[in-house]
């Protein structure tokens, strides 16, 4: 099987998430009548992890034991990573010992060099540039909820981060647009979200305007993991762009709002929206679960019918 890596969205094709979501959705119903699945004995992931991580962790970790695999879990700390051992020294090691490796770091060129130096496939598990299986997950939950994102909008109110990025990798390979709004000096880096000549993005200066008519309403915390010392400058640069009612109202009245979570009520979201009922926020952490089931699936077995 050729090996692949999953390091940003735009590394599958349309018919390849179409394969993904439909996958998901079919281990999810298993997993839910608890029919047993387990097409990953004997293979082992290594998590790799220079930043904090709740979801990321957890739904990897459950998810390979579900499938009858095993878990590594590594640190800066714990390892010799923090010890200065170059990324592809590290990488030609653990890829002689395990079968497949997530990595969640600082720069994308980082994971990178670790997967030009690896024998087995790599999976992004947040970047300071990318968040793929957060997007991954997300548009997996719009499908349940919603049908085809196909035509649809997309509002991302605040930070052009690693989240941010993703979805507009990913109106560029599903076919839905989506409107920006962030604060002046916080915009979107073109190179980064592959927006030379998009047709499916839009900015906007008042984060009401992009909510207008959107179908998903989405955001994520004000100031991202190794951008701590900004945040009070964040604080004061960001506070007009919360999720608020009077945003959501502007949406379609069928609108979603997702989050990836940890979210900080009373900052990027109020609890009025998080809490509420166009909320998915809980369905949306879940899925993590399921989808990065299917993308392991996926790139240690190859397409299953
Ligand atoms: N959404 C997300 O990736 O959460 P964690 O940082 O908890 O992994
Ligand atoms: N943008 C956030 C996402 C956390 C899951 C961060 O990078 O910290």
């Amino acid at each position: 099987m050729k090996l692949r890596h999953y390091l940003q969205f735009s590394d599958f094709t349309r018919s390849e998430y179409q394969h993904l979501f439909e996958r998901a959705r079919i281990i999810k119903d298993r997993f839910k009548r608890y029919e047993p699945y387990q097409p990953l004995h004997d293979r082992t992931l290594a998590m790799v992890f220079e930043k904090a991580s709740t979801r990321t962790r957890v739904s990897f970790e459950a998810g390979m034991y579900q499938m009858g695999g095993s878990v590594i879990h590594l640190t800066t700390g714990d390892s010799q990573l923090g010890r200065a051992e170059p990324i592809e020294d590290t990488a030609r090691v653990i890829s002689r010992m395990v079968d497949i490796v997530m990595i969640r770091t600082y720069e994308q060129s980082k994971i990178e060099r670790f997967a030009a130096y690896s024998r087995v496939p790599v999976i992004n598990g947040l970047t300071n540039e990318y968040h793929p299986c957060q997007i991954l997950a997300d548009i997996f939950t719009y499908i349940e909820q919603r049908g085809s994102i196909e035509g649809k909008t997309v509002a991302w109110i605040g930070d052009s981060n690693n989240v941010c990025n993703t979805w507009l990798q990913a109106a560029a390979v599903l076919g839905f647009q989506v409107h920006v709004s962030t604060p002046p000096g916080y915009e979107i880096e073109s190179a980064r979200a592959d927006l030379a000549g998009a047709a499916h993005y839009r900015q906007f200066a008042d984060p009401k305007e992009a909510c207008r008519d959107a179908d998903l309403v989405t955001t994520d915390v004000w100031t991202s993991m190794g951008f701590e010392a900004e945040n009070d400058a964040r604080r004061r640069a960001f506070a007009h762009w919360r999720v608020d009612a009077v945003m959501m109202r502007a949406a379609r009245p069928n609108a979603l709002f997702m989050h990836c979570l940890p979210a900080h009520r009373g900052e990027e979201v109020t609890a009025e929206v998080i809490d509420g009922p166009a909320s998915v926020v809980w369905d949306e952490a879940e899925n993590r679960l399921h989808a990065q089931k299917a993308l392991l699936e996926v790139l240690l077995i190859g397409p299953v019918d």
